[in-house]
């Protein structure tokens, strides 16, 4: 398979791969189980419940946001609240337009294409997908050379679900074809406390409110990290301790995993650092940061960067990313006496 030319490489797969496994458990199957994002999930409730009145399939939705926050998870969601099937792949995957072609019309009426990564579609495709959205036409060619002609086919009305972490690389046509588009954001800590505690149910583990809220504390409001650190407790808690998660179990697992109070990982500490040591704090431009580090820049603006900024520990600039007092107040570096200051053209360099 390594010669596969639709690597996912770029979407930081080593955070990815851990969903699967055990995530058919751990997933919500349905609005009701799915925590947090209360307003997301009351306009989206809405959205379903006005097409089911109307029999109608649902409009085309697009959920975007950063990693781990759900977005798979709630096209799985609707699918199942709709009560219909979906098909999943990803912009990726769908190499020609004629691979799209097939897709679309093997699609019964109310189906769900999901497509994962949808910023990553080639032109060719994204023209095929355009008129398939917008009036259920498919516009193919057959045939090659002086034979060749135009073919258009009626398609079945379906529902394309589209995730992307990088909503600012979705074409402008492309993203106005979707009827309802849904921002995913960091969850509180009152919604990560209820999935870590949904999780130990799930996963038969005894854990106490101390224990959930020290592990959801470090989850960088991210389901994801809080699985992925509640399995981590969980086998220090087997493995040193009586099984059961406790704050003292949760503290020390967490500690030996370098996990900080804030959350924040090796791969974070080692982007602020080398902001701050080896470029004076920035402005600097991602892809040096990157090099620098050896970590791929779209790892870095997708993992790291989004809670980075969130937490107010690094800006955007025009010129580059810049690390704030906050950052070097976290790391224990004394700032320079008149830091960088970020530039007034703030545009937005996504
Ligand atoms: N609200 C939630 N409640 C409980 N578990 C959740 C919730 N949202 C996400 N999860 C869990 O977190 C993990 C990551 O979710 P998901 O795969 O849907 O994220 P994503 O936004 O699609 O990420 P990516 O951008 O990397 O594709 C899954 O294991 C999922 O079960
Ligand atoms: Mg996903």
């Amino acid at each position: 398979m390594s010669d596969k030319p639709t690597s996912d490489r770029h979407i930081a797969p080593q955070r990815k791969a851990e969903d699967t496994g055990l995530d058919g458990l751990l997933r919500p199957q349905y609005l009701a189980d799915f925590t947090g994002q209360d307003r997301l999930k009351a306009n989206l409730s809405i959205l379903i419940e006005a097409a089911k009145k109307r029999s109608e399939p649902l409009d085309h939705v697009l959920f975007h946001g950063p990693p781990g926050l759900g977005k798979t998870t709630l096209a799985h969601v609707v699918a199942n609240e709709m009560n219909v099937n979906i098909r999943i792949t990803a912009g990726p995957a769908i190499e020609r337009a004629g691979d799209l072609a097939a897709i679309l019309t093997n699609l019964r009426a109310g189906d769900i294409l999901f497509i994962d990564e949808v910023h990553r579609l080639g032109r060719a495709v994204e023209e095929i997908l355009y008129p398939a959205m917008e009036d259920f036409m498919l516009d193919i060619v057959v045939g090659k050379g002086p034979g060749a002609k135009n073919v258009r086919l009626k398609l079945p009305k379906f529902t394309v679900i589209g995730a992307t972490t990088r909503l600012a690389l979705l074409t402008a046509p492309l993203r106005t074809r979707f009827g309802a588009l849904y921002r995913m954001d960091f969850y509180d800590l009152a919604a990560i406390e209820t999935i870590v505690l949904r999780g130990a149910r799930i996963l038969d583990v005894p854990i106490d409110p101390e224990g959930a809220t020290e592990i959801a504390l470090r989850s960088r409001g991210t389901p994801r990290v809080a699985l992925r650190l509640l399995r981590r407790v969980r086998d220090y808690a087997q493995v040193r301790a009586d099984g059961a998660i406790t704050l003292v179990t949760a503290v020390a697992a967490l500690d030996l995993l370098e996990i900080d109070n804030l959350g924040l990982d090796e791969l974070d500490r080692r982007v602020l650092r080398a902001i701050i040591q080896k470029f004076g704090g920035g402005p600097v431009g991602l892809d040096t940061i990157g090099a620098s580090i050896s970590e791929e820049s779209d790892t870095i603006m997708d993992v790291v960067e989004p809670y980075l900024l969130q937490l107010g520990f690094l800006e955007r600039t025009a010129r580059g990313r810049v690390a704030t007092p906050h950052a070097y107040a976290h790391l224990g570096i004394v700032a320079p006496e008149q830091p960088n200051q970020p530039s007034l053209f703030d545009g937005n360099p996504e």
